[in-house]
């Protein structure tokens, strides 16, 4: 495990002059909510059921372009780092040499398109799940099958995210045998309470929290005919938590948005469209039985399911009030960035 280091440690185990920050602001999406009935080219029998193999063969096109994305902000990363206006380096001093670091940028590049394909897939599933847009471009069949690639796509992304930031990891404590190495490498990343320092003590749990639930809640899909559709849509709701994790983990975490600056304002009105999409889910679902009549009208809705269903809809309302609140305020819970840039000594690698 990483040393208990003081100044705080970075998120790959160098010292981390970020001070600890176990809340931030989050914001809230929508379910990608299922769109209810059989899904399209399910005919009840198996020849024209959705299978994942069918689907993952659909995802190339889309994943193709989430990599051509990942190498453009990938060499946009590299480029701040070797031009001395990144900001990883300003809350990081010592990681100013991206031939180095480049697995580190390479992380942060699949971590930003993780997040824009997450954030791309859950308006597509709002769409899906909420009153229907007057005019759709496309079919919505098209739309439901861009929902499940994207899906897909966005999974293998976080993975990624993840993966190079343990590859960065075993770079790093060079000075280990190979076998602790890797275990290590392996349980900052992927263990829950294993990585024990600074910021990284919340937000990576934040983070990982977030793949591990995506995979379930995307995965289930494919076998809906075995759990149940009711199952599967009631479980599926729920991926929105996966996005509002997703964002918090970032707010808190990513240095590329740690000052108060447009970066970070940026991502937070990236949210105010998804929050509003969410509402008018709530308020107006595809589902008829999904509606919210006066209390007691619904069949076998209870007092305390109607009760509960009303204050989803109030606190979506009040998470697009408290979005437009923090994008007009500016106050977004990001830093000043210091007059003085902090000392950049890396903490000694892990001893056996
Ligand atoms: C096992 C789970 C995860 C681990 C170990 C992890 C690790 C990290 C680390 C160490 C950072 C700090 C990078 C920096 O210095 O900026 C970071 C930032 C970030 N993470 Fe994750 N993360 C995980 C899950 C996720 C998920 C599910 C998403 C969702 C899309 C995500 C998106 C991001 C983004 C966008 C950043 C900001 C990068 C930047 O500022 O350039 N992460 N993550």
């Amino acid at each position: 495990m990483l040393p208990d280091a003081s100044p705080e440690e970075s998120p790959d185990g160098r010292p981390d002059r970020r001070p600890d920050r176990s809340s931030d602001g989050s914001s809230d999406g929508s379910s990608g909510g299922s769109s209810g009935g059989r899904p399209p080219g399910e005919k009840g029998g198996r020849a024209g059921r959705v299978t994942l193999r069918r689907d993952l063969r659909s995802a190339v096109p889309d994943a193709s372009a989430a990599v051509v994305v990942t190498a453009a902000v990938f060499a946009l990363l590299y480029t701040r780092m070797e031009s001395g206006t990144s900001d990883t380096v300003a809350v990081m001093p010592f990681m100013n040499d991206p031939g180095t670091y480049w697995m580190y940028l390479l992380s942060q590049a699949f971590g930003w398109s993780a997040l824009l394909w997450a954030w791309g897939t859950v308006v597509l599933g709002l769409l899906l799940s909420g009153p229907r847009p007057a005019a759709l471009p496309v079919p919505r069949q098209v739309l439901e099958r861009w929902h499940r690639t994207t899906s897909l796509t966005t999974t293998a992304l976080m993975f990624a995210h993840a993966l190079m930031f343990a590859a960065e990891l075993v770079r790093y404590e060079a000075q280990l045998a190979w076998a602790r190495r890797l275990w290590v490498a392996f349980a900052d990343s992927f263990v829950p309470g294993w990585y024990d320092s600074g910021t990284g003590r919340i937000a990576i749990p934040i983070g990982q929290a977030a793949l591990y639930l995506a995979v379930p809640l995307g995965l289930l899909f494919y076998v809906r005919h075995r759990i149940g559709a009711t199952t599967w849509r009631r479980l599926h709701r729920f991926v929105i938590v996966v996005y509002v994790l997703s964002v918090w983990h970032t707010l808190l975490y990513g240095t590329n948005v740690w000052y108060g600056e447009w970066p970070r304002t940026v991502l937070w009105l990236l949210q105010l469209p998804i929050a509003v999409l969410l509402l008018l889910r709530l308020l107006r679902p595809a589902r008829r039985a999904e509606r919210l009549g006066p209390p007691g009208a619904g069949e076998g809705v209870t007092r305390p399911v109607w009760a509960l269903r009303a204050a989803g809809r109030i606190a979506a309302a009040a998470v697009v009030v408290g979005l437009l609140a923090v994008v007009v305020s500016g106050r977004d819970g990001g830093r000043d960035r210091p007059a003085e840039p902090p000392a950049t000594a890396p903490h000694a690698p892990e001893t056996e």
